[in-house]
Formats: structure tokens, sequence, C-alpha cells
């Protein structure tokens, strides 16, 4: 959007300014990546209390104008980032959450296209992938504007456990969490590789799906949230730093490929489902979904996954 100066501004709104929306504002100032932050929250005080905390910490970081408004702020934002609604307690599925959110979720998208918002929308809000779908169908918004965070983090937890492995650099290892961020999600072991030596060669193994420690290294990646859950009571620096991932990939223009929540259309013989897979991102959303040669095993567990999703999504929408 343009301001005042006729400049290009890099406006972020947040709706939500609880664990997550506040990591991820705090990440989005300490990494300088836009130059205008509102945060929106039910919670005024909250909201304000968040602000002068973060605006207290500026003259360590790039200038950035941050305060707290409604959602009439919306109307000029580039991006939005939803955050608000119900989490997940110790035991609870994300999937468990649905009902709740997708009440919440109705009535915060439509406040928010009542401002005249026409940018871009990223759900991080869990089911996520469910979020994007109610998101997208209540925003009239083209498909491609509105983005959930998927298995961004999935995928960097497993980066991040497969490097510990190896003791190389996550930044080298390539491999993808596909499907529901959830219970169901899947690692893509066909497409797995470290400085683009598949691992399987690492290993000197033919199926690495059966190798004990990447079956290991899977679950922990899976379950991860239950484990910090059970410890801290919430994950947030991990999907705040994920979600920024994503603002910097459409604020930059990037093209960059991340494994986001898109709206499928027969890729992967899925249809009118969102669910995590690897997508061009850059300034107008998703460009492209890309579509991996699945082997036959984890194309079961694809549509399995997205088999779920849309049994939920149906079951709570009704
Ligand atoms: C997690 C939350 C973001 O996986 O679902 O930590």
């Amino acid at each position: 959007m343009k301001n005042g100066f006729g400049t290009k501004t890099r406006k972020v709104a947040v709706v939500g300014t609880g664990f997550v929306g506040s990591s991820y504002a705090f990440a989005l100032l300490n990494q300088g990546i836009a130059n205008e932050l509102v945060l929106i929250d039910i919670n005024q005080e909250k909201a304000e209390g968040e602000i002068r905390d973060l605006n207290h910490g500026m003259p360590f970081a790039s200038p950035m104008h941050i305060w707290s408004g409604d959602y009439d702020e919306c109307k000029d934002a580039d991006l939005v980032v939803i955050t608000a609604g119900a989490n997940q307690g110790p035991g609870e599925t994300r999937l468990d959450l649905v009902e709740k959110n997708v009440t919440i979720f109705n009535k915060i998208v439509r406040r928010i296209m009542d401002s005249g918002f026409n940018g871009i929308i990223l759900v991080a809000t869990n089911p996520v992938d469910i979020l994007s779908y109610v998101t997208w169908q209540a925003s009239g918004l083209p498909k491609e504007r509105v983005i959930g965070s998927g298995t961004i983090l999935d995928t960097a937890r497993f980066r991040y456990l497969l490097s510990d492995y190896f003791h190389v650099d996550p930044r080298n290892v390539h491999a993808y969490i596909m499907g529901e961020h959830g219970d169901t999600e899947l690692p893509v072991w066909s497409h797995a590789q470290i400085g683009g030596v598949p691992i399987k060669k690492f290993l000197n193994v033919e199926n690495v799906a059966e190798h004990p420690d990447m079956k290991e290294i899977f679950l922990n990646t899976r379950d991860a949230a239950y484990h910090i859950i059970n410890r801290k009571g919430a994950t947030y620096y991990g999907i705040a730093m994920g979600l920024v991932r994503i603002t910097k990939a459409i604020l930059d223009n990037e093209n960059a490929i991340l494994t986001v929540s898109a709206l499928l259309e027969g890729q992967y013989g899925v249809n009118n489902i969102y669910s995590g897979v690897p997508a061009i991102v850059n300034k107008d959303g998703i460009r492209e979904v890309l579509e991996l040669e699945l082997n036959e095993t984890e194309l079961k567990q694809f549509q399995h996954s997205a088999h779920v999703l849309k049994e939920t999504r149906e079951k709570a929408c009704q």
C-alpha cells in the first residue's frame, strides 16, 4: 500500500496479542521486516501493554511504527496475520479446537473485510488448515491471498532434528513435512536430502521410513507441540519465527518455496481442502503449489490426511 508520501509502506496488522501474536510482533521487530505494525486485540489493555513493551526496545532495532488499534486499521494493511482464538491445552489435539475457533474466525474475518481490506491474510490459529479454508470462504479473497502457516513449523522441526542427528547446518537440510499441521502430517522421505545427497545414501539404506532413528525423528517432529505444551503450557517462538519467514517472503516478493497451507484443486488427487504443501510465496500470496512425485505410501498418507481434514471441517461447519 502507498502511504501519504507515495512511498511503499510495509504494513502488517496482527489480530490477537496472546503468546503467538506478541512473539510474532517481537520477531518482526527484531528482524526489521515491516515498517508499520498494528496490534488488534479484544483486550485493548493487553495490546497497549504489548505495544509499550515493544516500543521500549526500539532503540535496539530498526525503526518501526508500532501501535494498537481496531479493525479499521486493516484497510491499508499489506498483510493481516490472525493468531487469535483458543489454543491447545495439555492432551488436546489441534482438531479439538475446531468448533470454538470456527465461530471466532467468522466474526474476525467479517470485521477485517468490513474495513475494506484487500491484501493477504495469513492464518496461524489452529486447526490452521481448516481455519484457512474458513477464512478463504468468509473473506471472499482469491485463494492465493489466503495462506495458512501450514507445516512450515513442522518442516523446521524436522530439519532441525535431522541436522542435529547428522551434525550439519539445519539450513542445508532439505526435507518436507506435508499434510495437516497435526497428527496426520507426513514426512516426505523420498525427497529428503542433505546438501543435495539423499538421506538414504547417508544411512546406506533403501527404505529411510523404516530406519528406527528416522522413525523416532518423525515422531518427535509430529508430537513436538505436545511435549512443549506439557512442559511450558504453550508453543510460540517457533511458530512466530515461521510466520515471520512467510511475512518476509511476501513483503520482499521472494518467490520462496515454503510448506504453507494452500487450497488444493486436484493436486495430489485432493480437492477443495487447505493442507500443508510446498508452495511458491511472493507479494501476491501463493504463486503456485508444487506437486512433488510422492511415493505410493506418501501419497496415501497425504490423501488420508486430507480426508480427515475434510471430515472434521464438514462436521464443524454443518
Ligand atoms: C505448534 C503449534 C503452532 O505446532 O500448533 O507448536
